[in-house]
């Protein structure tokens, strides 16, 4: 027989050490190393004896689709692929106080009413649920409220619900099981508690969702831990002081990534929008040199959004590059085509990117708008409010085509705007198409082409 031995398996990165360590050597990781007993030490394969055979399927009859639960919550459900699925899992990150409690709390109770809804918070008292619930007019519906935060008693209490109950856990890192020595939120126990609450619902077929705190780096609890145990991680963004919160699928088993959902904050709750270009756009003020509009896809859906630039003399020896809602790599190579290729100077100036309405843009599409702004603040010559811009923007100067120019259009169209700057190759491919109303396209080939349609020259600033 062999010997039995505990093994300290670094829950990160797979490393198996002789003993418990703070860090692990191999991968860096931080309180990831967690006992576990080890089989049989001396390997022996399957030792001989015969499994079960698998029955195989096939890749077409794949039977009856996914049913889904949709929530009624269109913002909600897009993201999600067209609602919930019974026997899934989502994880629902995002900074704290960013609105993922009230988010799932008015999910659960619009579901409630059709099937049994249970949210357990290890965060707040029952009590403070229902004040919530109050706040958002929604304390009439049959939602079972629980303060728990062991796992063991949850799952105890889960017994006996069946196929498409929901069940929110708000948060995972408040959660934690007993045969682990680590404190709750530590990797050890975030993942152990998933694992755990994520098996009990494939087996019961539950629409499990779990609310996950991002930590300071970004990454849920640590070392993206969660987002391969669960079938949808959507992340819940958008700027503290702004009103709007936008909820972003980055992976999604039964659905398209992503796609974005758009709320509202209000004194009742989140209001879903239903239109983000108009409420991105409303608070624009006409003509004034340094912002340009945006035509972005976000998902399957056209969103419009104002970039805004300021470029300043700067006080300081080393120029500030500032970015809210954007990329800042992607920024300074920007201002390195404009400087290097266009012969515009940018050096000493302080330079200050914003994306209005607290919207995060990652499509390097928004180069050109980028540029736009830029170079429209640079000149003092406002880009024609009627016009939308889009576009790639290559190390040579060259303005690439983009995706999805059909569908920029047309939302620009919506909303009435007339002009578009756009790459030349998509205007080539669009006629083609033969679209036969929208706005009037400025085709530009080179970035430098851009400069005198804002009343820029070359070398000023
Ligand atoms: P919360 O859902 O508790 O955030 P999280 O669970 O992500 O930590 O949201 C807290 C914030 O939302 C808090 O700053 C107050 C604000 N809020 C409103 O503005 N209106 C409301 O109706 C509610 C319930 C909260
Ligand atoms: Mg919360």
């Amino acid at each position: 027989m062999a010997r039995r031995a505990a093994n300290f398996v670094c829950q990160s990165c797979g490393a198996v050490h002789a003993k418990w360590a703070g860090r692990c050597d191999a991968c860096g990781a931080w309180n990831s190393i967690v006992e576990e007993q080890a089989a049989d030490t001396v390997p022996r394969g399957l030792d001989g004896r015969s499994g079960r055979k698998i029955a195989f399927a096939d890749l077409s009859n794949a039977g009856p689709d996914t049913p889904r639960f949709a929530t009624g919550i269109a913002e909600f459900d897009r993201v999600c692929g067209g609602g919930l699925v019974p026997g899934s899992a989502i994880l629902i990150g995002g900074d704290p106080g960013i609105g993922k409690s009230t988010l799932l709390l008015q999910v659960v109770c619009r579901l409630a009413a059709e099937r049994p809804a249970i949210y357990v918070s290890g965060e707040e008292a029952v009590e403070q649920i229902r004040l919530r619930a109050a706040r958002l007019g929604v304390h009439q519906a049959p939602v079972s409220l629980g303060a728990a935060t062991n796992v063991r008693d949850i799952v105890a209490s889960l017994d006996g619900l069946d196929n498409g109950a929901l069940v929110v856990i708000d948060s995972i890192q408040t959660m934690y099981v007993d045969t682990l020595e680590s404190a709750p939120g530590t990797v050890g126990q975030v993942r152990a508690s998933a694992a755990e609450l994520i098996r009990v619902a494939k087996r019961q077929g539950l629409c499990l969702l779990l609310v996950g705190h991002v930590t300071k780096d970004g990454a849920i609890a640590g070392p993206r831990v969660l987002e391969h145990m669960v079938d949808a991680v959507l992340y819940f963004e958008g700027e503290r002081g702004h009103q709007f919160r936008i909820l972003r699928g980055v992976k999604n088993r039964f659905g398209a990534t992503d796609e974005i959902g758009v709320f509202e904050m209000t004194d009742g709750g989140l209001i879903e929008v239903e239109n983000p270009s108009e409420l991105f756009l409303a608070e624009r003020s006409g003509e004034i040199s340094g912002a340009a509009v945006f035509a972005g896809i976000e998902g399957t859906r056209p969103v419009l959004v104002e970039v805004q630039a300021l470029v300043a003399p700067s006080p300081l020896g080393t120029p500030r590059r500032a970015v809210v809602g954007w990329d800042s790599a992607r920024l300074s190579m920007v201002l390195a085509v404009l400087e290097a290729r266009c012969g515009v100077t940018i050096g000493p100036n302080d330079v200050y990117l914003n994306v209005a309405g607290g919207l995060r843009i990652s499509e390097p599409a928004a180069d050109l708008a980028v540029a736009a702004a830029l170079v429209s603040s640079l000149s003092g010559t406002p880009v024609p409010a009627d016009t939308v811009v889009f576009g790639e923007i290559g190390l040579s100067g060259e303005v690439r085509g983009v995706s999805q120019t059909e569908a920029r259009l047309k939302e620009a169209a919506k909303l009435g705007f007339g002009r578009a700057i756009v790459p030349a190759r998509s205007g080539a491919r669009q006629r083609n198409k033969g679209l036969s109303r929208g706005p009037e396209m400025r085709q530009i080939g080179h970035l430098a082409e851009l400069l005198p349609i804002l009343g820029a020259t070359h070398d000023n600033g």
